[in-house]
């Protein structure tokens, strides 16, 4: 029988002794984090999950017969990271206690160790402050993870799903499992797909969410449903997308959209409070988000997630250049035309023309070398350059290639749409609105961080919450040439947009809605297409055939005409949450075992090849790409 562990229990976790607990006998496990050998006695900071408590290998501690002696002996071969046990005897730091540490009024004066296990040399020091790169550290992600930041880190998501768990089943939802192992339907995001070994040429997808199943759990009568589940999506990562994430998924049934943001602003005000102490209802009294119209966060922040803890609008000129026919600017020219001759249709997609004003007191903070950083800075997003004009008293325009030539009734139509007085900078874009909306949305972004509005990344003790509603259900898809599904082909559009299903698809608004947070898309959902009679036009509109409609959503439709409730739902990014409530710049900050942007895993070097045996029994063959 082994001394330590079997005999001698852990007693107290490392950050657990103060100077009340002094004379105390204890017994504590953990990892060597630093060791000091003063010559007389041998100094050791021993960590475990929960903190550090400093271990004194004195030999001639008195009262304990020779054990101390041989600890002391032990002890001077320890080496960081060795894992170990110590009994010894709480002592008072007296006047060299150590207030960086919360343990720090105390050592324990060891009476016996046991070396648990040696370890070599780590790649790199576990320390709190590491500028080891992400490469290394995610190779050996085990030891970047037993690091103080991230064990709080991981904490958090514990805090969150415990929260979470609990306000739900308060809430009367249910905790209901789906498939991961499903039929691949498309729309939305790509999924990996999985050979079926039993059926040759055969394929399942992993679910990229539990979309179609928690509707059927509101078929089947659950009418409150949530989940903390995994979903996958073959897609191309950034800092906030990873291909296997969580979300924490919500249906329920009976509901409209009110209803759902009601039980959705409970659960993010609960969190705040209970794993941050931050009471939100202090911004928010009501306990009720804003909410902003899709058309809104298009036209005045570029996309539909804006960061509104700072200003910087943008404002619409296309009107304007159309009505003035270009107004002497000689790029603008063509597009007025496009729309004159019928080319460009003001209902679809075509060229747009935006300003962004940055005030004067703002401007000043920014010389004419760093204004032409900012034309490089478009340039690397596609864009072809930055038009800007500086505004002075009297609404001139100077500095501007465009103050040569335009008329002075689109300048002042311009100035004054734009809101622009003395000192103002403005800076303009142009082009097709795909481009034009990327560009200004990050431009705006970009001048937050550099003016100082927001902060690099972290939410600055600043938490800005919105809804972004109503949006089109349908999209114009350039290429193809027609109208598709925005989001998915289920969710349910405004009943009086309903006669514009076959007239003007494009006018189409929707009950769908994200939830954002200081600029990051952290939630999205709607309320769903129950209506058999509804869905078929809305197939109708996407140009979907029965036939079609039902090789790919056959079983969904088939549910949705045995009794189908009204329903509705939304699922919350989980590791965008605990990104942005930590604070943590990246999702492979909050992850414990993430994949690389190339979607890679560095410490199981996965993806990787298999056996030819293994290929030959899912009838699979490799092709090398070429
Ligand atoms: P949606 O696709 O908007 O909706 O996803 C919901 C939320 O999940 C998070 N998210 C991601 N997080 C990390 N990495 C990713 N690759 C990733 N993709 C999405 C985002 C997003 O807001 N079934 C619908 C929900 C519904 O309609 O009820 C859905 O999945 O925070």
């Amino acid at each position: 029988m082994a001394r330590f562990i079997d005999e001698l229990k852990r007693t107290h976790y490392c950050n657990a002794l103060r100077a009340a607990d002094e004379r105390r006998e204890v017994v504590l496990f953990g990892w060597v984090a630093s060791y000091r050998d003063h010559g007389g006695c041998v100094f050791v900071d021993l960590r475990d999950r929960e903190g550090i408590t400093q271990i004194v290998f004195d030999p001639d501690l008195s009262g304990h017969g020779e054990a101390p002696r041989q600890a002391h002996e032990i002890a001077r071969a320890l080496r960081s990271e060795w894992v170990i046990g110590v009994r010894g005897v709480v002592v008072s730091r007296g006047a060299n206690t150590n207030p960086r540490l919360p343990t720090g009024e105390i050592e324990v004066h060891a009476v016996e160790v046991t070396v648990f296990n040696k370890s070599e040399t780590p790649p790199f020091e576990i320390a709190d402050d590491l500028d080891t790169g992400e490469e290394k550290r995610l190779q050996y992600r085990y030891l970047d993870l037993r690091r103080a930041p991230f064990q709080r880190t991981l904490r958090v998501r514990h805090r969150i799903n415990q929260v979470v768990r609990r306000y739900f089943d308060e809430q009367g939802f249910l905790e209901l499992e789906t498939p991961i192992l499903v039929k691949y339907t498309p729309g939305g995001a790509r999924n990996f797909l999985v050979p079926a070994r039993t059926a040759a040429g055969k394929f399942y997808a992993l679910a990229e969410s539990p979309q179609l199943f928690k509707q059927l759990y509101m078929v089947a009568g659950f009418d409150r449903y949530f989940q903390i589940v995994k979903c996958f999506r073959d897609e191309a990562l950034r800092l906030d997308r990873q291909p296997e994430f969580t979300q924490i998924d919500v249906e329920m049934s009976f509901v409209n959209q009110d209803d759902v943001f009601g039980v959705m602003e409970g659960m993010i005000v609960k969190v705040w409070k209970e794993v941050l102490g931050v009471d939100l209802t202090t911004l928010y009294p009501d306990g009720r988000f804003p909410r902003m119209p899709f058309e809104e966060a298009m036209g005045t922040y570029g996309n539909d997630k804006p960061d509104l803890r700072f200003g910087l609008p943008h404002a619409e000129l296309t009107d304007l250049v159309v009505d003035h026919g270009g107004g002497g600017v000689p790029f603008w020219k063509p597009i007025a035309e496009k729309f004159a001759s019928g080319a460009y249709r003001r209902d679809l997609p075509a060229e747009i023309v935006k300003v962004l004003r940055v005030p004067a007191e703002l401007a000043s903070q920014l010389s004419r070398t760093e204004v032409d950083k900012l034309e490089d800075f478009v340039k690397g997003m596609g864009a072809k350059g930055l038009a800007r004009a500086k505004v002075e008293g009297g609404g001139a325009w100077v500095q501007s290639p465009l103050a040569k030539t335009i008329t002075p009734e689109l300048r002042a139509a311009i100035t004054a749409r734009a809101g622009a007085g003395d000192g103002d900078l403005l800076l303009f874009q142009f082009g097709r609105e795909a481009v034009v909306q990327t560009v200004m949305a990050n431009l705006r972004l970009h001048l937050g961080k550099r003016l100082g509005l927001i902060p690099e990344s972290g939410h600055g003790g600043r938490w800005n919450f919105l809804w972004v509603v109503n949006p089109p259900l349908f999209e114009y898809d350039d290429e193809a040439g027609r109208w598709v599904a925005a989001h998915h082909a289920f969710t349910r559009p405004h009943d009086d947009c309903v006669e514009l299903l076959d007239t003007d698809p494009g006018k189409v608004l929707c009950w769908r809605y994200d939830l954002v947070l200081n600029g990051f898309e952290i939630g999205g959902g709607s309320i769903r297409l129950h209506d058999p009679a509804v869905q078929a036009r809305v197939f109708r509109a996407l140009g979907i055939s029965d036939e079609e409609a039902h090789r790919k959503f056959g079983f969904l439709l088939d549910a949705l005409r045995l009794g189908a409730p009204p329903h509705g739902g939304i699922a919350v990014g989980m590791d965008r949450l605990a990104m942005l409530l930590s604070g943590a710049e990246s999702l492979r900050d909050v992850i414990p075992f993430p994949k690389t942007q190339k979607g890679t895993d560095l410490m199981t070097d996965a993806p990787n090849v298999v056996s030819p045996e293994q290929l030959a029994e899912l009838n699979i063959r490799v092709v090398q790409p070429s």
